[in-house]
């Protein structure tokens, strides 16, 4: 399979906070934000495999910004790493300052998506990913381990099998 780049799963969701969608504080609902997180992390997941893809975990989120009723919320998600069926989406949140135009990021996430085959719904390979710019690659690197977190919480995988991320708190 040919090897596609984090810039041709670039998924840009642009949409703006309704007042149904809020908490009584009057900020973006955690699970409305996640929704749309979702949304745009399984179109990338979707272009890179070019197939069915479902989510299988949320590794990672945090809100670390409240986003204010009217706020104009972009979310920007591309695969970051491709595994052999399973791909790692990071997700980008912005808000947009509407006077000043300026952007502030508020928020990020990172998804696993497994690409299913239409007809047997089993996992299917995808094509793998060549980051190109540093923050590319840096996140690139860093999804073996948390791949490996993942699947240690998830109960599939032993804790003494996840190398990489032994690595991490042990130093080699
Ligand atoms: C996701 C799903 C297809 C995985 O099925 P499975 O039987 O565990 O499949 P496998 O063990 O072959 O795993 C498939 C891939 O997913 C990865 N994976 C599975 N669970 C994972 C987890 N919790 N975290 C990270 N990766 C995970 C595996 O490592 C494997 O990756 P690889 O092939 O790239 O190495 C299956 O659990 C499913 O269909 N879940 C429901 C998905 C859904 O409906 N989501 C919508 C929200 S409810």
């Amino acid at each position: 399979m040919t090897a596609k780049k984090p810039s041709d799963s670039l998924t840009v969701m642009t949409d703006i906070v309704l007042p149904g969608e809020t908490n009584i504080l009057k900020n973006l609902f955690g699970g409305e934000l996640l929704a749309r997180m979702d949304r745009a992390a399984s179109i990338a997941a979707g272009r890179h495999s070019g197939g069915i893809t479902v989510t299988a975990s949320v590794n990672h989120v945090a809100f670390t910004q409240a986003v204010p009723l009217g706020s104009v919320v972009t979310v920007e998600a591309a695969v970051s790493r491709a595994f052999s069926t399973s791909m790692e989406v990071f997700i980008d949140v912005w808000i947009e300052n509407r006077f000043t135009g300026k952007r502030s990021k508020a928020n990020e996430g990172i998804y696993t998506f497994v690409a299913l085959n239409e007809a047997t719904g089993k996992p299917t390979p995808v094509p793998p990913l060549e980051p190109e710019t540093e923050l590319e690659k840096e996140r690139f690197a860093a999804a073996l381990r948390r791949k490996q977190l993942s699947l240690v919480l998830a109960g599939k995988m032993k804790p003494n099998e996840a190398t990489e991320l032994k690595a991490l708190f042990m130093g080699d």
